[in-house]
């Protein structure tokens, strides 16, 4: 397989053609960015920990039966995946009250949620990635409602098991986002990453943030704090 021209570069990864024109490259870079770009670092080896870990939980999901666009390694920090045209809404789904949630609705800090709550933002940097509805998703034609429908059931499906998941691993899943793509048969496909930029992960037992938010609030052992996720990934894969 041969790497064509450069497609996209985002703040985390680089994107590029092959030569099989259902198939993209990808280049996970060790640039960390928060607060849609408004503060800048590099976390080292954050390439190749999150290339690993994100394909870990491809493969994890795609064996429970959530198709996705992952096909393989090929190297510590890039890997091949089946070509989509990227929805531009993101999908959280979050189990425990942080971040956002709290600042914006007033939910109590490490609050469980009774159930899990899904949320829509429009993937726009100029905008600033604001919060969407349904109903904004249609006029703005970011997606059908049947995409919003699968989009909305597949975000639920990854976190019934990534959350069952991670408790094995003494860490609960807080929060996480989600990208989608249609692919070349009209079909929405889990794609982007996940990992512990785009998810919030605290260990079970000391409440310790193991993820990006390390990095937004200057906490130190970014690198370290990666490490311990695709350790336990790792030891039970
Ligand atoms: O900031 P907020 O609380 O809304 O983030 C919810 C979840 O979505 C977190 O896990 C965060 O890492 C992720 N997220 C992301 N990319 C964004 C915004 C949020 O991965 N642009």
């Amino acid at each position: 397989m041969q790497k064509g021209q450069m497609l996209y570069e985002g703040k985390a990864k680089k994107i590029f053609r092959t030569d099989d024109e259902n198939i993209y490259w990808v280049v996970y870079k060790d640039d960390a960015t928060a607060f849609n770009g408004a503060k800048k670092g590099q976390v080292a080896n954050k390439g190749l920990l999150n290339n690993k870990i994100s394909s870990l939980f491809f493969k994890m999901l795609k064996k429970e039966g959530i198709d996705n666009h992952f096909i393989e390694n090929i190297s510590e920090n890039e890997q091949l995946i089946k070509k989509v045209e990227i929805i531009n809404v993101e999908v959280v789904v979050r189990n425990v009250a942080t971040g956002s949630l709290v600042k914006r609705l007033g939910f109590t800090e490490g609050e469980e949620l009774s159930e899990p709550i899904v949320e829509f933002y429009y993937k726009n940097d100029a905008l600033n990635d604001p919060f969407i509805n349904e109903d904004h998703i249609k006029i703005l034609k970011l997606a059908d409602p049947g995409q919003v429908q699968q989009m909305r059931e597949q975000g639920l499906r990854v976190n019934t098991v990534l959350k069952r998941f991670m408790e094995q691993l003494g860490i609960i899943l807080v929060d996480f986002k989600l990208e989608f793509g249609v692919d070349s048969e009209g079909k929405v496909l889990l794609a982007d990453e996940i990992s512990p930029d785009t998810c919030r992960f605290w260990d079970i037992k000391t409440q310790e943030k193991l993820d990006k938010d390390r990095f937004r609030q200057d906490l130190g052992g970014v690198e370290e704090a990666y490490q311990e996720i695709l350790k336990r990934l790792e030891a039970k894969i």
